[in-house]
């Protein structure tokens, strides 16, 4: 049994950047990693590669993306050939690299509102139109849902070149259904749009919910669809850098190795392995256990929310550690992100990162001790109270 009530001290023993941006007093609630130690397994397996203590070149092997293949299998029924897996350097890097090869000045790139903040970079990066489709806010009492505007889908799909879904959502926690998967599917299809789709949160279900890749409702869809995914969320090694593309099209996966070998874009030995043992199978127990612990932690936020804070309205994420708050109805004047920061230290993440609608919202990462989500919102309450 784990227990996820201790977390390491990572502001005097890392270089944690989620907790040494800020001053020592400031709880930090923004960053997308948990405080938890990554599972046993896969730190004895970094251990015995530091004890080798040889740091050689290493690339992906043949076992590797038969793990990740035989990953899919097991989670999803998803049949994958190995030889479609490509290693790389993250999530954010495997979606520049199919934004590279899908979009042009022309063809921009369909994102859905508010949604992770690099999304909103691509346009930068790669030099090509942001499309919006913002989805429709729904409250009920104090909770928030977010449902797609399919008129608006509809007509910013036909300027795109891709089209990069998150799924499961961040920052709204949403999974979303089989039916909106399909519609939109068909959508880009018929407008000739490449689907990408961001699954690097797909292991991390509350609830005991279930997640379908986007690319295993159809052999059509898998043509026009690269999946991503990686073992960072879910096991809590991002800062290893490790993530990986699936794309069945024969063509589609030339061309994107293509671009990663152009640009180099090597994966580290230890990234590597780390993702070996998390898709092995040997870390599944740790995480039938988190998946318990962060439920607990969501329940917990979504039920202090509501009694101590019933002018603030909240997501129930169906999926990630992550949740989204809107002060929208509060005193708070400007940004809230702000306004806890300089009166709660609190370091939450400014939602109009995530896009025009994010004004007035949070993000806060409840992957922590309940001991620390508990202080912070203990924070929260206090300085709202004050105003
Ligand atoms: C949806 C999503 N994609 C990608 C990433 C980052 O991926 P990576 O660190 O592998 O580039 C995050 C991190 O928060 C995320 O939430």
């Amino acid at each position: 049994m784990t227990d996820f009530n201790i977390v390491p001290n990572r502001r005097n023993l890392s270089n944690s950047n989620k907790w040494i941006k800020y001053s020592k007093n400031v709880l930090p609630m923004w960053l997308a990693d948990m405080d938890f130690q990554s599972p046993a397994p896969i730190l004895k397996t970094l251990h015995k590669a530091v004890e080798h203590g040889v740091m050689g070149y290493e690339f992906p092997t043949p076992a590797l993306k038969q793990t990740v293949a035989a990953r899919m299998d097991k989670l999803y029924g998803w049949k994958v050939r190995p030889e479609m897996v490509t290693a790389v350097t993250g999530i954010v890097s495997g979606l520049s690299v199919a934004a590279r090869i899908a979009c042009t000045p022309k063809r921009g790139v369909l994102v859905q509102t508010p949604v992770y903040n690099e999304f909103h970079e691509v346009k930068n990066n790669i030099g090509v139109p942001q499309l919006n489709a913002p989805f429709v806010k729904k409250v009920n009492g104090n909770i928030l849902s977010y449902e797609i505007d399919w008129d608006i889908f509809e007509k910013q799909v036909k300027k795109a070149g891709m089209f990069l879904l998150c799924n499961p959502h961040n920052p709204l926690g949403i999974i979303f259904s089989r039916n909106d998967l399909l519609r939109m599917a068909e959508l880009c299809i018929r407008n000739n749009v490449l689907i990408v789709s961001d699954e690097i949160h797909s292991e991390l279900l509350l609830d005991g919910n279930k997640f379908t890749p986007m690319a295993q409702l159809s052999a059509e869809i898998a043509k026009n669809t690269i999946t991503l995914i990686a073992p960072s969320k879910t096991f809590n090694v991002p800062g290893l850098f490790c993530g990986f593309a699936i794309i069945t099209d024969k063509e589609l996966h030339e061309r994107y190795e293509r671009e990663v070998s152009r640009l180099s874009l090597h994966v580290g030995s230890m990234g590597l392995l780390a993702a070996q043992t998390a898709f092995s199978g040997n870390c599944d127990g740790w995480l039938i256990e988190l998946r318990r612990y962060l439920k607990g932690n969501r329940d917990f936020l979504v039920e202090y929310v509501t009694e101590h804070m019933p002018e603030v309205r909240l997501t129930i994420p169906a999926a990630t550690y992550l949740s989204w708050l809107d002060f929208t109805q509060t005193k708070i004047e400007g940004s809230p992100f702000e306004f806890f920061l300089k009166n709660a230290n609190v370091a939450a993440s400014e939602g109009r990162i995530f896009g025009r609608e994010g004004e007035g919202h949070i993000r806060l990462n409840f992957g922590t001790s309940h001991k620390l989500l508990e202080q912070g919102l203990e924070r929260m309450r206090k300085a709202l109270k004050k105003i």
